[in-house]
């Protein structure tokens, strides 16, 4: 059975932006960021609060957030924000951010590449970050916060991961009190049975598949087959990038996060509804494209930019 409806958290503004080479300027930025809310998308992840030093091309997150007002306030979009710690959260918390993310990782590896920490020492960060967001009386006025799990399914230096150091991980973030989990397959390596056994897993040790959501990276070619089994297991939250931009600084070999124009495609072709308008989007990708020089990587993109 396929979910009538799926979110789709779309990324390109952050996961994707994070890995040019070249700065976007903010003004750039913050028209993409439009374009995409009025190609129908609801939840745009659009920046991080991070070490600048760590991710230059995200340092512009106190100029950009301001400029996005319109879209959280009468829009009614979501854009979360990328927090590893209290200063990054204070950040955003100060320009009003109401959906936030932490991200970890299953692997010792990346944990250190990515957060100079260990993986219990990023959570341990984690923790309060977490527990204040959650804080207020009701819930109503809480901050929305996202979980995100790097490394789920193999990393480039520790190769396999196993099983159940990714359902350690998971149970760690749910317990503090994140409200949903991203399954990130960082490096693009997952395969459909693969998928289909972490989810299985998840579940027996108590995370309900509502409150999950997949992150697929097309190195391989696999990312819409892992999505399909995702969905087919009951998942309705999917993580994208308009014109499948970006991959991650801090990982060799991981290029290409899951195009939002692929899933689209797939999506409406089984009849599941997303509320996005291909055209618009794909329009706001070679719009991108052309900002950042280089074409799409996204084969709907070039299809439907083609006709
Ligand atoms: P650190 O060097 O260990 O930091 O970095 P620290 O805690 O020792 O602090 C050092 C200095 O940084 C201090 O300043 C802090 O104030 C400052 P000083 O006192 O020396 O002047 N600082 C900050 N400044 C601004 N904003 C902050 C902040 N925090 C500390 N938030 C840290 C630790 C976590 C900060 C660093 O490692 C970092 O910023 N990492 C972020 C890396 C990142 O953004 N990676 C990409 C996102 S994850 C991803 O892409 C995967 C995902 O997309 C899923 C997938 O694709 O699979 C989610
Ligand atoms: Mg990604």
């Amino acid at each position: 059975d396929l979910p009538p409806h799926v979110r789709i958290h779309e990324v390109g503004a952050r996961d994707g932006l994070q890995n040019e080479k070249a700065t976007v300027p903010t003004e750039v930025k913050a028209e993409f960021i439009h374009r995409l809310a009025d190609a129908g998308l609801t939840t745009i992840e659009a920046t991080s609060f991070v070490h600048p030093k760590w991710v230059p091309q995200l340092a512009d997150a106190e100029a950009l957030f301001p400029l996005l007002d319109d879209l959280s306030g009468t829009k009614g979009v979501h854009l979360p924000v990328l927090v590893p710690n209290a200063r990054g959260l204070d950040r955003a918390l100060a320009l009003g951010a109401r959906h936030v993310a932490v991200f970890a990782s299953a692997t010792e590896s990346f944990a250190k590449a990515n957060l100079n920490r260990t993986v219990d020492e990023a959570l341990a960060m984690f923790e309060p970050v977490v527990a204040r967001a959650k804080e207020a009386e009701s819930a109503h006025d809480q901050v929305h916060v996202r979980g995100y799990l790097s490394m789920c399914f193999g990393d480039p230096w520790e190769g396999a991961v196993p099983i159940a150091q990714v359902v350690r991980v998971c149970k760690a973030l749910i317990d503090m009190g994140c409200d949903e989990l991203s399954l990130g397959d960082t490096i693009g390596v997952a395969t459909p049975g693969h998928v289909l056994e972490l989810l299985a897993a998840l579940n027996e040790q108590g995370v309900p598949t509502h409150r999950v959501g997949v992150h697929f990276h097309d190195t391989y070619g696999q990312a819409l087959t892992n999505t399909l089994a995702a969905l087919q297991h009951g998942v309705t939250t999917v993580d994208a990038s308009a014109g499948g931009l970006g991959g991650c600084p801090f990982a060799r070999s991981a290029t290409g996060n899951l195009a939002t124009e692929d899933l689209v495609w797939m999506l409406q072709g089984l009849g599941i509804e997303t509320g996005v308008d291909l055209g618009r989007l794909t329009a706001t990708s070679v719009w991108m494209a052309d900002q950042l020089g280089r074409p799409s990587p996204s084969r709907t993109v070039r299809a439907l930019s083609h006709k």
